[in-house]
């Protein structure tokens, strides 16, 4: 089982959205028995809560259901049960890397559009904008997990 732990700040805007993208295209690829996805954020602030509203109405719009994710804080824990953990910017990074106890944790650790071939290299946090920042947060991480499940397909032989 290859599994892949989402990260960003609260866990209720990125996160869940590639986490809920990334099932919906692992199950549509008939590889749910192969990959498991989970997310959380750096920061406990939203512990508990679903998805913020303008982000699950906007998956909910091009077809993906967030309604049954809940925010959780990321542990240290987290390195010994994932195997790639993908932040959304770098200080999402930063706070992951100084939980890391070994190099074998930090080298599970990078950013989530390492593996797009966008030119930016951080997900911008929508929290503070309007509507449009959150489509195209959507579109950009819709399109990014096409390309981390094209990765994993090539590296895993799946
Ligand atoms: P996320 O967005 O990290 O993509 O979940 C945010 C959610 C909440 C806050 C900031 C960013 N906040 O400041 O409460």
């Amino acid at each position: 089982m290859i599994k892949i732990l989402f990260v960003c700040l609260g866990n209720i805007c990125r996160s869940p959205t590639a986490d809920g993208l990334m099932r919906q295209l692992v199950t549509e690829a008939g590889l749910a028995d192969k990959i498991q996805i989970d997310s959380a954020g750096t920061s406990g602030m939203h512990t508990g809560k679903g998805p913020d509203a303008r982000t699950q109405a906007i998956a909910k719009e091009k077809g993906c259901d967030l309604s049954q994710l809940q925010a959780r804080q990321f542990v240290a824990e987290d390195f010994n049960k994932f195997d790639y953990i993908l932040a959304m910017d770098n200080s999402n990074l930063d706070n992951i890397l100084n939980l890391a106890s070994s190099a074998e944790d930090k080298a599970k650790a990078q950013l989530f559009l390492n593996f797009s071939d966008s030119n930016l290299t951080q997900v911008p946090d929508p929290y503070y904008g309007g509507e449009e920042d959150f489509y195209q947060v959507f579109d950009l991480i819709h399109t990014t997990c096409k390309q981390l499940l094209s990765h994993l397909r090539n590296e895993h032989a799946l």
